[in-house]
């Protein structure tokens, strides 16, 4: 008994140096963290549960029976993040290059099928030279083991996954299904082919970087959606990402405690600018209706024309979208559909309340866009918000114009309360191309044509650059103070907390991919 026991506590010895101590010093200088220290910093204190420690790989080709790690690159377990329970994989770099064999896999897909059981998130910390070259297909096909569970388990637990060192080939379709995707700048690097096999096919020059770092994923195709600095702040946006979101589908996320006091917000009055056509920063009328230091953006570097993120508003997690006027106007395009789609369908799996923040000149045009799909991204916006059953509630600031308006959760694809500040304009397009259009032949005549213009541009805003006419056919519920959409929101969001809908039986819809 106590010779077993003495065997045991060498081999766990064993299994905490992972490939000893010459990696682990090679992983520091990196500047990385061990899969063991990322893992602890992760979780509460004393909190982790580690499952599967002494496993080893099974190959002998290749001379792989003469060397074996326990735990065989990954670390597998359960813990606590602020007291929820969470399940975590860390891919270990110092064993192999973190390469994932079979049995690496099937550590994986164990907690994952737990998390799924218990209904709690899944957060994977990546680090990983890909498929174990060694073991050939059984690699490839626990690969695909994990992207089915990913599959099966999207829409039921929030899925979080980090790139914190290399993450190529197949592997990375596992992160690419997962909610969301953070990376660390510099030392992690996500492609499906990497530089060599780019330069042999298309006679490119990449770095790795360039090919597929984080500030290339987090700017140019979307893949990142958060990145940090270092290990521990890629590990703090995990846990703050994780504050915001329930422990599954079936359950609300945590509600703060708030008693509702003097919520006017003098603030927004002036953020709007006289000129309809100047710019103004979105970010600030957001941080004066929702609670103190609660925005967490997410996609921050990407698509910038629109923003989206995590708030809490009366102590309630809301998923916060808004046309950002600052960058390009705000208009809806590709990337900016593309983004919002995304974020609305996570809140609406996951019963966080979704707040509108309207300011929209239109669709962008141009051949650029349209032979990129706009038709299609920006159907996928429209479906997903008319899709989404969680409250949803719409403040137009300013301009909400053509279809943009209907897309940017209007009354008509289902929103539940929509306001609008005394500034909206509701209208078919702008004032100036609308007098253009319909008063072109009397303008031509006029004798003056730019007074005439004028003249008929006032006429036409008087009549449609406001937000009565919308109010008095009841699309608009509201129109509201600026100072007072803090607290309309408040009551807002309150009153809906019981919302419930059911859908019609089918197996699922087909949004445009
Ligand atoms: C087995 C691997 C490995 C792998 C790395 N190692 N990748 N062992 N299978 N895929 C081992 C190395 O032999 C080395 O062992 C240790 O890990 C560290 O690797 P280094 O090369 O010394 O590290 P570094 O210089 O930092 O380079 C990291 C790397 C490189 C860029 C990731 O290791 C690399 O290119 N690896 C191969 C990547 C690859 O082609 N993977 C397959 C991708 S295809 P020692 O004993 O010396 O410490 C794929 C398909 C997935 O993954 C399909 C899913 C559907």
């Amino acid at each position: 008994m106590s010779q077993n026991l003495d065997k045991l506590k060498e081999k766990i010895a064993e299994a905490h140096k992972g490939g000893g101590e010459k990696r682990i010093a090679r992983q520091h200088e990196q500047k990385k963290l061990t899969a063991r220290e990322r893992v602890n910093y992760l979780l509460d204190e004393n909190s982790f549960e580690e499952i599967g420690i002494l496993v080893t790989h099974r190959t002998t080709d290749f001379g792989m029976d003469k060397q074996k790690f326990y735990g065989d690159g990954v670390i597998t377990g359960y813990g606590t993040i602020h007291g929820r329970l969470v399940y975590v994989f860390a891919q270990d770099f110092t064993v192999f290059g973190g390469s994932l064999s079979e049995t690496h896999a099937e550590k994986i897909c164990k907690i994952m099928d737990m998390a799924v059981k218990v209904g709690a998130p899944i957060i994977g910390l990546n680090d990983s030279g890909g498929a174990r070259i060694q073991e050939g297909v059984k690699s490839l096909g626990g690969y695909a083991d994990i992207f089915h569970r990913n599959v099966k388990a999207s829409g039921v637990v929030p899925q979080i996954s980090a790139i914190m060192g290399p993450c190529a080939g197949g592997a990375v379709y596992s992160p690419a299904i997962t909610d969301f995707t953070l990376m660390v700048e510099d030392t992690s690097y996500m492609f499906v082919t990497g530089p060599n096999v780019v330069k042999t096919v298309t006679n490119e020059n990449v770095t790795s970087e360039e090919l597929g770092g984080a500030s290339t994923h987090s700017t140019k195709s979307g893949v990142t959606h958060i990145t940090a600095a270092n290990d521990i702040i890629c590990l703090e946006n995990i846990k703050r990402l994780i504050s915001y979101m329930p422990q599954n589908n079936q359950s609300a996320p945590a509600k703060l405690d708030f008693e509702l006091g003097d919520e006017h917000r003098g603030v927004l009055e002036s953020i709007v600018p006289d000129s309809s056509n100047k710019p103004y920063d979105m970010h600030e009328v957001i941080k004066g209706i929702i609670d103190d230091d609660s925005f967490f953006e997410i996609h921050k570097d990407y698509a910038d024309n629109i923003i989206v993120g995590f708030s809490r508003i009366g102590g309630r997690s809301v998923g916060v979208i808004a046309n950002q006027p600052m960058s390009l106007a705000g208009v809806l395009d590709v990337d900016s559909s593309k983004k919002a789609a995304r974020f609305t369908r996570f809140c609406d799996c996951f019963n966080i309340p979704l707040l509108v923040l309207v300011d929209v000149p239109g669709f962008l045009p141009g051949t650029d866009q349209e032979w990129n799909g706009i038709i299609l991204h920006g159907a996928k916006l429209l479906y997903a918000l008319s899709e989404a059953t969680v409250p949803k509630v719409t403040v137009i600031t300013r301009k909400a114009y053509g279809g943009a308006y209907d897309v940017m959760n209007s009354k008509h694809i289902g929103a539940d309360f929509n306001f609008a500040w005394p500034t909206a304009e509701i209208a078919v397009m702008g004032a100036k191309g609308a007098s253009e259009i319909i008063f072109r032949k009397e303008i031509a005549a006029a004798k003056d044509p730019e007074k005439k213009l004028a003249e008929k541009e006032a006429e036409y805003a008087e009549k449609f650059a406001t937000p009565f006419e919308a109010a008095q056919r009841g699309f608009i519920d509201e129109v509201i103070l600026p100072k007072d959409t803090r607290r309309k929101l408040i009551k807002a969001f309150s009153a809906l907390e019981t919302k419930h809908v059911l859908r019609p039986n089918r197996k699922h819809g087909n949004i445009p991919l």
